[in-house]
């Protein structure tokens, strides 16, 4: 089968070694990805943006990276000269993961921002977690992604990394709400993390949830619901960080594979999820390019450098050509 222009609306490709190592498997398998702006320091400001995105592009030559930048207290002029470089801002609760110490403490202190953010068209990305019982955090965000929905009706508002059911009602509730999925909420629940000996590979934030949720979250992706979208939230952290706790399950190695199992044959909803969606609800315009998928057994990397990927060892029955 043919996958056309496949696009990851979430990725981490950090700096340096780990970036050299992960962004092949993802422009072996995508045409472009949203990269996220939680480095050490963030990617918050034009000069930073503009040097990341040449780190990227000296190491993947066929790829195209959408670049989003940090939440802060932009001015004016500053989002109008970012809004020519980013595909949106992310916005992290201080605390809630991976180096978002500086993130946004209160949702009204960033309005003024997301006032202009409106009025520029420039997309918000938000991780919506608060800081309670970790299996509750995303179901206790819900009124905050309704009240930014109202607030701000013509801001283009993305739910990342959808772990919890009752977040994907909120899509026909808001014209302005639409969701990320990533493979292993999609693909997991609780019991693969924690369920028999630990594993700290699937740990990550949002936590992920119950068969309940798990389900939910398959038949909307099924469904091939228009704002649903895929973002895998692969997110590299070295083993000896991970054996520390680190949140973040890396799983760009193996994401097509498991996605033509996941849909069976069905290339349309899957074509939706991985590109169209994406393109339509974001006008995003980049290159046409053709990703082949073939029936072949394929095993799935041990390691990648120093981290270890999702379902790593596992037997795929599909493989990417490239
Ligand atoms: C991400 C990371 O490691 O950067 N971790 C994660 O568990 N998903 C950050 C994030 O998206 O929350
Ligand atoms: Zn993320």
């Amino acid at each position: 089968m043919i996958i056309n222009t496949p696009i990851d609306m979430h990725l981490h490709l950090r700096e340096g070694d780990i970036l050299k190592d992960v962004l092949p498997y993802t422009e072996n398998q995508f045409a472009a990805a949203v990269v996220m702006p939680n480095l050490v320091p963030p990617v918050d400001n034009k000069e930073r943006l503009l040097s990341y995105k040449e780190e990227i592009l000296k190491t993947a030559k066929n790829f195209i990276p959408l670049m989003n930048v940090f939440m802060r207290d932009y001015n004016e002029d500053e989002l109008l000269e970012l809004k020519e470089l980013i595909f949106a801002i992310k916005l992290y609760p201080a605390g809630i993961t991976t180096n978002s110490e500086g993130g946004v403490k209160g949702i009204e202190s960033v309005y003024p921002v997301l006032e202009m953010m409106q009025e520029f068209e420039i997309p918000l990305s938000v991780h919506g977690e608060t800081h309670g019982f970790v299996m509750e955090r995303e179901r206790e965000f819900i009124p905050v992604y309704e009240k930014l929905a109202r607030d701000f009706p013509k801001l283009k508002i993305i739910m990342e990394h959808v772990g919890t059911a009752e977040m994907l009602d909120l899509l026909d509730k808001y014209d302005n709400l639409y969701a990320t999925v990533t493979l292993h909420h999609l693909l997991l629940t609780l019991d693969d993390v924690a369920g028999g000996m630990l594993n700290p590979h699937y740990f990550c934030k949002p936590i992920i949830k119950t068969p309940k949720d798990r389900d939910a979250i398959q038949r909307f992706v099924k469904s091939g619901h228009k704002k649903v979208m895929f973002g895998s939230d692969s997110a590299p952290h070295p083993l000896k960080n991970k054996l520390k706790g680190a949140a973040g399950v890396f799983s760009a190695p193996v994401i097509l594979p498991a996605l033509a199992e996941f849909f069976e044959g069905d290339i349309e909803t899957f074509q939706k999820f991985i590109s169209d969606n994406a393109r339509n609800n974001f006008n995003i315009n980049v290159p046409e390019k053709k990703v082949e998928i073939v029936k072949e057994e394929w095993r799935a990397p041990y390691i990648v450098g120093e981290i270890k990927p999702m379902f790593a060892g596992k037997i795929f029955k599909f493989k990417v050509i490239s």
